[in-house]
């Protein structure tokens, strides 16, 4: 099929263009942003995502995809539109829905019938009705054009290997026709039939991948739905781990022996600085949003949302209270908001270096690949770990990398002054930390 991706620069629509190239359909990746194309074009991705290089090298090689900011002419040579365009909140906390009405615009001004319009960004439900709507001003539905809604469950930093091996393709359509389109549009990938050279290690696993086929605001609200429990699971682990240092409890140990139960289970339960990253919070205001619009109160969202805002005032607690006595010096390792990518939008880390600004400290940052993007002149980011934490008195390691389970803690130990590690990821072995001389604390024991 003749496919486009309206947001083909940016996370989603980068990975869904590049997944779907290698499905056997012919994609142009399309993007208001022209910096992002010119370097898509010299085979560059302007994201950091495991097999991201690899995967774009292949595609371009196979002349499958190719990068554009014509949109209109984009539009106008599809079967099939993927919309994948961003929607940030602004800072009231409404969705931005600036880049949708731009896609809508060249929508209704290139459409060519009969078009299927799939939804991939996390949309408001009343903003899909919107373009539905807006669009049938100009065109008839179901003859000329379709809107279907088909989320992306890809995390940052496995987003690759996640469009591989999904647990299950959501199709929220009306008619039988898009339902059908996109159940053919998906068969490579459920039948692993798929033109992806062995330079790309992903693993592409044996498995059956379900469909389920819903209508729209169904689809959505699978997305909005699991974004919101998998946030509650977090805000969860994070207040039980905290109720675990009170009464003298191992978190991990509870965790454990909770997770032994399946209606349970411990997969996603680590506790942590608090769920960072662009879509847990902002689907979970989008749901508080919603409820406002119905007239429901959405108490339990609000409540999982005011739990996470917390877990860095109590980090920083936990921080005033190891430093007392000893200089305003501290490092901070990790700055994105997980591990295995470089973005830092909604970091644990970066709230906790503005809440430590606040208080004039002075910071020491280390990231394997993300930057700090704060200028200040009492923040300095360094390119070595041991560089960093030399002379400070404490050491908060905020993400998970892996790479930090590995440091030489003797080396630390001697660069150090006060000797405080604050493990907010209970990445360290505690025991070991101890032996050198650290007091060290975790989350949740
Ligand atoms: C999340 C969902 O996991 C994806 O399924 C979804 O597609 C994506 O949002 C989206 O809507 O686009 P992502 O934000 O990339 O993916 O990252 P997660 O792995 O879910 O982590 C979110 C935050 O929770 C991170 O700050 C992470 O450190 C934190 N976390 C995660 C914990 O503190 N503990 C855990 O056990 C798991």
């Amino acid at each position: 099929m003749k496919v486009s991706v309206i947001g083909g620069a940016g996370y989603v629509g980068l990975i869904t263009g590049l997944g779907i190239a290698t499905m056997g359909h012919e994609v142009v990746a399309t993007d208001i942003d022209k910096e992002r194309i010119s370097l898509l074009n010299t085979g560059k991705s302007p994201i950091f995502e495991e097999y991201l290089d690899s995967l774009l090298k292949h595609c371009i090689q196979q002349k499958s995809i190719s990068f554009s900011t014509d949109v209109p002419t984009a539009i106008k040579n599809s079967d099939l539109v993927i919309v994948s365009v961003g929607t940030p909140s602004n800072p009231s906390g409404r969705i931005d829905l600036s880049q949708v009405e731009s896609a809508l615009k060249d929508l209704s001004e290139n459409l060519t019938p009969y078009t299927l319009i799939v939804i991939k960004s996390t949309l408001p439900i009343t903003a899909v009705n919107m373009l539905k709507n807006e669009l049938s001003k100009v065109f008839k539905e179901g003859n000329d054009f379709e809107v279907a809604s088909n989320p992306e469950f890809l995390r940052e930093g496995r987003a690759v290997y996640d469009f591989y091996n999904p647990d299950r393709i959501v199709i929220g359509a009306g008619s039988e026709k898009a339902i059908d389109i996109l159940k053919n549009f998906y068969d490579p990938l459920v039948k692993r039939n798929l033109s992806i050279s062995n330079e790309v290690e992903v693993e592409v696993e044996e498995k059956t991948i379900p469909f389920v086929v819903t209508n729209l605001p169904s689809a959505q609200m699978i997305k909005y739905g699991s974004n919101a429990f998998l946030a509650n699971k977090i805000s969860f682990v994070n207040e039980i781990a905290q109720v675990c240092e009170s009464v003298g409890a191992d978190v991990t140990e509870v965790i454990n022996g909770m997770g032994m139960d399946p209606r349970i289970g411990s997969n996603y339960m680590q506790p942590g600085p608090g769920f960072g990253g662009p879509c847990l919070e902002k689907d979970l205001s989008a749901l508080v949003e919603l409820g406002r619009h119905f007239n429901l109160e959405a108490t339990f969202m609000k409540s999982i949302l005011d739990r996470n805002e917390r877990q860095i005032d109590l980090i920083k607690n936990k921080l005033d209270g190891a430093l007392s006595g000893y200089s305003k010096k501290v490092s901070i390792f990790g700055l994105s908001f997980k591990a295995g990518t470089n973005d830092t939008r909604n970091s644990a880390s970066i709230k906790l270096i503005e809440k430590l600004l606040e208080d004039n400290f002075y910071i020491n940052c280390y990231d394997p690949v993300a930057d700090v993007g704060i200028t200040d002149e009492r923040i300095i980011q360094f390119e070595d770990p041991y560089d960093c934490v030399k002379s400070t008195d404490c050491l908060a390691i905020m993400t998970e990398w892996p790479e930090f389970k590995d440091l030489d803690l003797a080396r630390i130990s001697e660069l150090m002054g006060a000797k405080i590690i604050l493990d907010m990821r209970n990445l360290l072995d505690s025991e070991i930390a101890k032996s050198k001389g650290f007091n060290y604390m975790g989350l949740g024991s």
